[in-house]
Order: C-alpha cells, then structure tokens, then sequence
C-alpha cells in the first residue's frame, strides 16, 4: 500500500467513527483514532475490534491496520496537532424533552480548535440540527484555534449513512453528501472521501448538507407512521393491513411501508427531533409523524391485554414471553428499542420471560435462546422483532411450550388463520381482531 503524506484524526471511534478510521487508514492515511474512553483506545490499540455483532470485514481490516501502524488510537487531543483532515464522529442525542444535546460535539470541536494546524480540514461526520455548523461548529474552532474559517482552514459537514450489519459496504457503497463552507473545502473533502467513497459524492452548502441528513432520516419516520396509521384503520374498520398495502403498492408512484410494532435504532427516534429543533412551528407532520411511531409498541400491549381477556380467571400471577429484544431483524443492538417499552409496561403485573437469538442481556433479564424453552408454562407470547427464526416456527411445539395458547403478532410473522385453525387466541398489529 502506497503511504499517503497526509494525516488523519478521527474523533469518536464508535460505531461510525471506527470503521471510517479503518476505511482512511487502509487507503494509506495515517489515521489517528481520538476517543474519551480510555478502555475503547486500549481495546483498539490491542487490535480487539469494540464493536459486536455481525460486521463483515470490519474486524479483520481493523486487525491490519493497527497491526501494520496504519492505525492508532490516543485519548490525548495532541495526537491532532500534526492532522490534515479531523473527522467527528461523536454523539448527538436528544435528552427526555427531545431536545439536541451538542455536549460531545461542543467538547470535540473545542479541543480541535486548540489543536488545529493551520491549512487542515475540519469535517463533521455526526448528524446534528440544521444551523448547529454556522452557530456553534464554526464559531467555537475560531475563538479556540485564532484562525479564520475558509482562509486559515478547511470546514465541512459530511454525514454519515451507515446502518449496523453492512458498516464497511455502506461507506463503500453509499453515495454521500459533501457539504462546504467554500470551494476550497470541498475540494479537500473531495479529495480525502473519494479515496474510499466508490459511488457518488454530492458538494453542496453546510446548510442543505445539515437539513438533508436529519430530513432522509425524518422522511423515513414519516412513511412508517403513514403505513402504522393505515394499520390502526385496518384494524378498526375489519381489514388485514398487510393485504391492502400490496393492492395500494399496486398503484403507480406508491411505496407504502411496512407497519409494525415500533421503530427503534439509534437514529430514527432521534433525527426528526434533531431536524425539526431550530424550526418547531413549521414542523407539525414530523412531530405527528413521531407520536404515532412511539404510540406503536403501547398498541401492542393493548392487542395483548385484549387477548388475555378471552381466558378464563387463573389464579396467581400469569406468565409472558417477550419474543425478539433487538429493534432490528436479526441483530444485537438494543438500542430504543420496542421491547423496551412492552417490557416496563408490563413488568409488574406479569412474571416475564424473554428470548432473542442475538442479545443475551437487557434490562437486568436473562435472555433465553432456546424458543420453546422461553415459553414453557408461559400465558402468551409477544412477538416483537421478526427475527428470521420466528419466521418456520413449529405450532404444535408452541401449543405444547404454552400454558395457554395466545399469540401477539406486532410483526406480520404469521398467518391468521392458520394460527385460529391450530387454536391459537391471535391479535396482530394491522389484522382483525
Ligand atoms: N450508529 C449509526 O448507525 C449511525 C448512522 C448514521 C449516522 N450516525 C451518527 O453518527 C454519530 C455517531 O454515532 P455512533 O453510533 O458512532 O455513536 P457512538 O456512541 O457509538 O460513538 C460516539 C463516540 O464518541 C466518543 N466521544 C464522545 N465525546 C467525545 C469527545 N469529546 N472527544 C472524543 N470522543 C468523544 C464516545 O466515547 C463514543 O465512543 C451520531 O451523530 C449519529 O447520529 C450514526
């Protein structure tokens, strides 16, 4: 591999930041990787890859860069001093109000600017509010760095686009937004992301770079609030959802999407907030748009407390399994997700028992990873992810795991009348009661 003279320093090697640190240092970078956390920088300069889960590639490539000294991390600022282009990968969430919280990109971009050379490029890969670049970004690396944006140094803002599951191939493969503060950065951004960017990069201004990550994250809200709203009107008018979905898909220009019990992840929950937080009084479909996606996973306990209804009284507390933990098909990763909410809605009223093929932890419960075994003896089961293994599940098994023969379906994994022929009590997300 040919060494570029260059130098890199990615800050927050999470899971953004470490793969885009791997990506610039296997295209012959020397890359810094900068974190807070003294254990993650430990991990990485042991060549231990921080990151679970299925993550094809990312391991192996980690593995050679540190090993070949592509790849360094530090918890030390200094480490930027002599760096070309500084990345920022940090987090940006949203507190209980929903309101953005800049702590680490204030902290970040504070100690870049004390840390700045003159000529380098300073890129934000995190997703933030529209206008945080030219408000708070920008105004910080001046007053800290005592240089001038655009004549003394480089400023962009480069979102990211990853999804957990295909890091590597969605930096790859993506194409990418490239926002400047002038030509002259974009240029060097053109030069650093097209080492490793394969598709299209799209230069554009800071603001509309801002807007157009949090909005493609908000667009997606939306579409899934639309087709949770369609379900809700299916069940209450008779219908199966999931039936009149492909006779709507059928009609030209039409791409409704799949309702089910809740949207989950790092960033959807989030990016509309982030989007809309500069411009509350014009935002109204958005905000609507969130309140009905969260609403989703306390629709499914409903549909549940319904089903138990139908049994006879039983003495003692009754027993549930909370099928699927992960927000995503086939992943590990927890975070906001559904089952959450179904857990702490019914956590005192009922003994739980939970299963999920990936996840082996969540709210101080054992997670079981045996089917049948998690519902043994249990009054119902509430499937929550469609993990693919739910998909050619035994209904014979299930009728003889179960004390009581119900079933919660929050994600279109079975039939109804299949399930009502085998004896089943079934309630499903966007079906008949
Ligand atoms: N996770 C995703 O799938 C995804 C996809 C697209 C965009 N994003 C955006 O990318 C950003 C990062 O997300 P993530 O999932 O990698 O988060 P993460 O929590 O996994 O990683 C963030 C890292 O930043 C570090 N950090 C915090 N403050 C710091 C500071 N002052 N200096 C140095 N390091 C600091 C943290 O210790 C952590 O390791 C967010 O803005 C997110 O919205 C995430």
């Amino acid at each position: 591999m040919e060494i570029r003279p260059e130098k890199v320093a990615v800050v927050g090697i999470g899971y953004v930041g470490l793969p885009v640190a791997c990506m610039f240092a296997s295209k012959g970078f020397r890359t810094v990787g900068l974190d807070i956390s003294q254990e993650r920088v430990d991990m990485i300069n042991r060549g231990v890859c921080p990151i679970g889960g299925e993550e094809p590639g990312l391991k192996e490539l980690m593995e050679r860069m540190v090993s070949t000294d592509m790849l360094t991390a530090s918890v030390d600022y200094s480490s930027i001093q002599d760096a070309d282009l500084i990345a920022v990968c940090v987090d940006t969430p949203v507190d209980d109000d929903k309101k953005p919280v800049l702590r680490s990109i204030i902290a970040s971009v504070t100690s870049i600017g004390r840390n700045l050379k003159k000529g380098a490029t300073v890129s934000i890969e995190s997703t933030i509010p529209p206008g945080t670049m030219i408000g708070t970004v920008i105004p910080i690396l001046e007053k800290e760095s005592g240089m001038r944006a655009g004549s003394d140094f480089h400023v962009l803002h480069c979102p990211e686009r990853v999804m957990p599951g295909r890091l590597l191939a969605n930096l790859r493969e993506y194409k990418r937004v490239l926002g400047g503060i002038d030509e002259a950065s974009i240029r060097k951004g053109m030069y650093f992301y097209s080492s490793y960017v394969e598709s299209e990069i799209l230069p554009t201004d800071l603001i509309c770079a801002e807007i157009s990550k949090t909005g493609e994250n908000a667009y997606r809200d939306v579409q899934i609030a639309f087709a949770n709203e369609m379900a809700l009107i299916c069940e209450r008018l008779g219908a199966d959802v999931f039936k009149v979905r492909e006779l709507i898909n059928s009609s030209p220009f039409r791409d409704m999407h799949i309702p089910g019990s809740g949207v989950g992840g790092y960033c959807l929950p989030k990016d509309s907030w982030l989007l809309v937080s500069n411009a509350r009084e014009e935002a109204d479909l958005i905000v609507r748009a969130r309140a009905v996606n969260e609403k989703m996973p306390y629709h499914l306990v409903d549909l549940f407390k319904d089903a138990i209804a139908e049994l006879d009284e039983g003495k003692g507390k009754r027993k549930v399994a909370i099928m699927g933990i992960a927000f995503l098909r086939d992943s590990d990763d927890t975070r906001n997700t559904p089952a959450a909410v179904v857990i702490e809605s019914i956590k005192d009223d009922f003994d739980l028992v939970a299963h999920d093929p990936y996840v082996r932890e969540f709210l101080g419960m054992d997670i079981e990873d045996d089917i049948y075994v998690a519902m043994k003896d249990c009054d119902a089961a509430i499937f929550v992810t469609d993990h693919s293994e739910y998909r050619n599940m035994d209904f014979n098994r299930m009728r003889m795991s179960l004390r009581n023969p119900v079933i919660i379906d929050g994600r279109n994994l079975f039939d109804a009348h299949e399930c009502r022929r085998a004896g089943f009590i079934y309630r499903a997300i966007g079906k008949k009661h």
